[in-house]
């Protein structure tokens, strides 16, 4: 016994320092909720403030709110001045409203609808069910509907991560010879914008849920292109729009499972000329022991909406069965590829 531990004696505590930070992840997460949700960073945007001010603006508990303060300057996010007021640093400056890429959403989402969702997921491991919706009684996108503030929220959380992404594919993948590309599950239309600033031949059509589209036009007005661009609502388990010679789907097919993908396939499929194609911008999942972000985001796609990320041949072979071919998968500058596909 003996022997035996002192041969791992090294080992030992760096290993259990690493596991308690992971098993502590949750704290951390309900931090930067709090602090969002307060929003803390756009109050001292521009003006260090005590706690007291902080507190009469964010209607708190002043001694409480210092306790929350003190935490987020120990991970950086804040910084208290010798005079006892406090600024923001450049992480923090990512919960500032409005800022490109900004995590002020996510935050909200992470610490509300997401982690509700993640208290699941032992019985979604047990049962192969999602989490959410034995919660709530809707799936998520349903929930989403019924729910417009957290709606808001999850489209300008969607939205801020997608300009990036979508300015990566804009340079990966060559769109000069779209006349008219449909983004299928686009949202309120941030990524669509990106590719049709960068392409000014082409024409887009947004399509997506009805309480979505409800809510997609000033992203393209701000972008330059509301004019090249129409708006459809609808559900993309019926139909989609015709009339596309190229079809995205960005983070779409991961929400589902492989019926439910292989379904908004076909439908895409059903109103393709056959010199169209078929993009869909996702993270594929490396094989083996690899890290990989790709490999959490399947456990948040299992427990949310029932979907999966998946490995190459995996949309190969969900792309075959709504009779598409996978020519090629391009890589980009952030983890999500172009996987783009022509009908067989
Ligand atoms: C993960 S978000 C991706 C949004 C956007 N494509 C992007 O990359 O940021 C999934 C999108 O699918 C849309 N969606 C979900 N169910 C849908 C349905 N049945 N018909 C049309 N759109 C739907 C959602 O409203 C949401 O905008």
């Amino acid at each position: 016994m003996h022997q035996a531990s002192e041969s791992r004696g090294g080992d030992v505590a760096p290993a259990q320092d690493t596991l308690l930070q992971m098993t502590n992840g949750y704290w951390i997460t309900q931090i930067i909720y709090v602090a969002a949700k307060l929003g803390i960073a756009d109050l001292l945007e521009g003006s260090p403030q005590g706690i007291d001010a902080l507190a009469q603006a964010t209607n708190t508990h002043a001694p409480s709110l210092y306790r929350l303060m003190r935490a987020l300057a120990g991970l950086g996010m804040f910084m208290e001045n010798e005079d006892g007021t406090y600024e923001t640093t450049n992480l923090g400056r990512c919960l500032v409203s409005g800022s490109p890429g900004a995590l002020r959403a996510r935050a909200i989402l992470n610490g509300e609808d997401w982690y509700r969702g993640w208290g699941g997921l032992l019985h979604s491991v047990r049962t192969g069910e999602t989490a959410f919706e034995p919660i709530t009684g809707m799936t998520f996108f349903e929930h989403l509907a019924a729910n417009p503030e957290t709606a808001l929220v999850f489209n300008e959380a969607m939205a801020s991560s997608t300009e990036a992404a979508a300015t990566a594919v804009a340079d990966a993948y060559d769109f000069s010879w779209c006349r008219t590309i449909v983004d299928v599950g686009g949202g309120t239309g941030a990524f669509l914008a990106v590719i049709l600033k960068a392409n000014p031949q082409a024409r887009g059509i947004l399509f997506d849920r009805p309480n979505v589209i409800a809510a997609a036009g000033g992203l393209l007005a701000s972008a330059g292109v509301a004019d090249r661009c129409d708006v459809v609502a609808g559900d993309f388990f019926q139909a989609v729009p015709s009339g596309g010679d190229l079809y995205l789907l960005s983070w779409i097919i991961h929400d589902w499972d492989d019926d439910r993908s292989v379904a908004i396939l076909k439908n895409c499929r059903w109103v393709m000329p056959d010199d169209a194609r078929l993009l869909l911008i996702e993270q594929i999942v490396p094989p083996g022991n690899q890290p990989s972000l790709s490999k959490l985001y399947d456990l948040h796609m299992l427990v949310l909406s029932g979907g999966r990320e998946r490995r190459e041949h995996e949309y190969r072979d969900l792309l075959a069965e709504a009779a598409l071919e996978l020519t090629r998968i391009i890589p980009t500058a952030v983890p999500r590829s172009v996987i783009e596909s022509v009908p067989r």
